[in-house]
């Protein structure tokens, strides 16, 4: 069974029973003491007398002095004391009071390596092992090695570190960690990608779990957004990041299926490369060729495109109309593709440029449109959309068209939210166009679709929104 543990990161002794006090009144089943957070090891330690199980973890190099602190700490009521492997004292005190602890914040090893990991720290107590996430193939090892360990039958903690490591934490229970470590306050996060205790709580043993796969994955502000809608819906889920590298994401199917994750967006660069790993593509999603949102249904992966209904909803919003229009697609990857098939589907007349010419060429024929050459391109269009990452945050600070295009006809509309402004929406502006648009309108309805898709709500969009503005600014 496992156990929400909370961590305790105090000044003093006075801190530390307010905050144990604190902690287990929002449902702390354990709590970890961080004596090494004190400056001063304080002489009284019957805090760690609690009330539930209590574990106390000092890392420092200085074994002789820890030694007395530890013998100290038990007599004072710790449940537990948490020395690493590489210590000389992990073999000192009688082993049903140890948690044997090996960290490693580069990588996951393979199952095979966890699995001798925890053959080991098993000699000396109960094994506890946290390694750094990276992907798709970190989490099946620790899914895989969580899986031998359950069948043991012996208690054992395994938690995956960093952003990608979250689901581990999420799905804690069915790993079948013996504590789930949350900090007490996002600030006092003891390990990156630790979540706060108070959403351990609210989300409790069996959560909906959501994700979003890209690569990289640092620019995304769908986690926020996502969260704050099934806050406000009142829905036990969570959003997690799982970024993949394009030679693991044949691995995210499994990784879907393993950590049972009900829906995941798809960004950057993966929106066409996912596609052979699913089951069934919706035919608007078949239509673009592209794919932004997977359903994990009964019948195996299905894939959608909610980016269509963004776009859409982005050119409503000042009252673009694409029928008849002469529009400009800026780009030839998966985005590009939702942006070709709905643009023509509304009636727009269409051409796309691209940096390389010839993948516009190839996205044109698949559409019966024009490819214009970067070089080609002329003042001669209504609507221009950029579905380029040139001027994301995190990506090359350029606009990727000429800024002689522009009239004062035009709306533009880049695909990007973050920054705000792209170059190429500045330029635009500055030449006086008749509208601008960025990509938050698009984000929060592809968002609020998907969130139906998975969820069969449609979530608040102005929650949705506010989310979005916070993490912004
Ligand atoms: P997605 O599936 O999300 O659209 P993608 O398939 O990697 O991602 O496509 C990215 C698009 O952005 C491509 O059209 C790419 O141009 P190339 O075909 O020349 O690679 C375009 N792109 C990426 N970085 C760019 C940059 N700095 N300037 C201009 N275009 C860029």
């Amino acid at each position: 069974m496992t156990a929400n543990c909370a961590v305790i990161v105090a000044k003093d002794e006075g801190e530390a029973r307010t905050l144990a006090k604190e902690a287990i009144s929002k449902g702390a089943e354990a709590l970890e003491f961080r004596l090494d957070s004190f400056p001063v090891i304080p002489a009284d330690l019957s805090f760690l007398t609690c009330g539930v199980p209590s574990v106390a973890t000092l890392r420092s190099p200085l074994d002789e002095e820890r030694k007395d602190i530890f013998l100290r700490a038990l007599a004072s009521g710790a449940t537990y004391i948490d020395i690493e492997s590489d210590s000389v004292l992990r073999n000192r005190f009688p082993k049903e009071q140890v948690i044997c602890s090996y960290h490693d914040f580069e990588k996951t090893p393979a199952e095979d390596e966890i699995l001798a990991i925890f053959n080991d720290l098993r000699s000396s107590g109960i094994p506890k092992a946290a390694f750094m996430v990276r992907g798709p193939a970190d989490l099946l090892a620790v899914w895989s090695a969580a899986s031998v360990l359950r069948e043991k039958g012996a208690p054992f903690i395994l938690i995956g570190m960093g952003a990608a490591g979250e689901v581990t934490r999420i799905r804690a229970f069915d790993l079948g960690s013996m504590l789930n470590y949350c900090a007490l306050r996002p600030e006092l996060a003891s390990a990156p990608g630790q979540i706060t205790l108070e959403e351990a709580e609210r989300l409790g043993t069996d959560p909906q779990v959501t994700a979003v796969t890209g690569y990289p994955l640092t620019h995304t502000f769908s986690p926020e957004i996502h969260n704050a809608a099934f806050k406000a819906a009142k829905i036990l889920g969570r959003y997690v990041k799982i970024p993949s590298a394009p030679e693991e994401l044949h691995l995210i199917p499994e990784v879907i299926r393993k950590y049972r994750i009900i829906g995941m967006n798809v960004t950057i660069p993966h929106k066409e490369s996912v596609i052979p790993f699913l089951k069934r593509i919706d035919p608007l999603a078949a239509s673009a060729g592209a794919v932004n949102t997977i359903r994990n249904s009964p019948a195996g992966l299905e894939g959608y495109n909610t980016d269509m209904l963004g776009i859409a909803a982005s050119l409503a919003s000042v009252d673009a109309d694409p029928k008849g229009a002469e529009a400009l697609i800026i780009g030839a990857g998966g985005a590009a593709k939702a942006a070709a098939a709905y643009l023509k589907a509304a009636g727009a007349r269409l051409s796309i440029t691209n940096r390389t010419h010839s993948r516009a060429e190839t996205l044109a024929e698949m559409f019966g449109v024009r490819a214009v050459k970067l070089e080609d391109l002329a003042p001669a269009y209504q609507l221009i959309l950029n579905a380029t990452p040139a001027g994301m945050s995190g990506f090359e600070h350029c606009s990727p068209v000429p800024h002689t295009i522009f009239t004062k006809d035009t709306v533009v509309m880049d695909m990007i939210y973050d920054p705000e402004v792209t170059p190429l929406l500045a330029a635009a502006k500055s030449a006086g166009v008749r509208a601008c648009i960025n990509g938050k309108t698009m984000l929060i309805e592809q968002a609020a679709a998907s969130f139906t898709l998975w969820t069969g709500i449609s979530p608040d969009r102005a929650v949705m929104r506010k989310a979005f503005e916070a993490r912004a600014a």
